[in-house]
Order: C-alpha cells, then structure tokens, then sequence
C-alpha cells in the first residue's frame, strides 16, 4: 500500500516551473495526480512512489536509476502493456499505471 506524499519541487530560487496543469492517473488502483511535462516515473517519484517494480528473479525492488531510458530499472505496466520504461514514458491523463513483478504479470495482491 502506497501513502501519497508530495515531493514536487514548487518554489525553486533559479528555475520557474510555472503553473501546470494536472494530469489524472491510476497507479495500482489509486487515483494519482501528476502535472503537465511529468513522465509516469516524475509523477509517481513527485507523489513518494520510489518502488516502481521488482526485478524478476531476485524480487528486489527497483526504481528511479539512469532516468534517461537506458537500464530498465523502471519497467511497468502501463495500459496493460507490461516493459514500459515510465523514466521517459510521457504521462498522459487517464493512464493505468501498474507494479511490475515479473516479466509482465500485473500487480494482483
Ligand atoms: S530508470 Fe533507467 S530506463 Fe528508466
């Protein structure tokens, strides 16, 4: 079970981040809210998501780690398509966003 916090950086001295809109999701079930340029990876990482899966074999979680496509740490199921890399993924409004635990088969617990 998931606790939602809000970890998005709003005030930032250098950088303007302006006022996006919101994008409504599901992440195993739960209603989520992400915002407008978020990836599923941000969104889920600015609400204190940082499990996105577990790795096949060894069922150890994992998560955010290159941010940039390239390792796979963030694969998960995203419209019933199991593999997603949700670090580049864009979030779009309505998305059903799932826990991957093995090769593909949807978070069920
Ligand atoms: S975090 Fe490396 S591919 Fe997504």
């Amino acid at each position: 079970m998931h606790e939602s916090t809000d970890l998005r950086i709003s005030d930032h001295p250098i950088l303007d981040f302006g006022n996006k809109e919101d994008i409504p999701f599901t992440f195993d079930g739960h209603a989520m809210m992400g915002k407008e340029g978020d990836t599923i990876a941000s969104a889920l990482h600015a609400a204190g998501v940082k499990i996105l899966g577990y790795h096949f074999k060894t069922k150890r979680p994992r998560g955010y780690y290159c941010a940039i496509g390239n390792c796979s740490s963030c694969l998960m199921i995203v419209n019933g398509r199991a593999n997603v890399r949700t670090c580049t993924e864009p979030l779009k409004a309505g998305m059903v966003v799932e826990t991957q635990r093995d090769r593909g088969t949807p978070d069920v617990l």
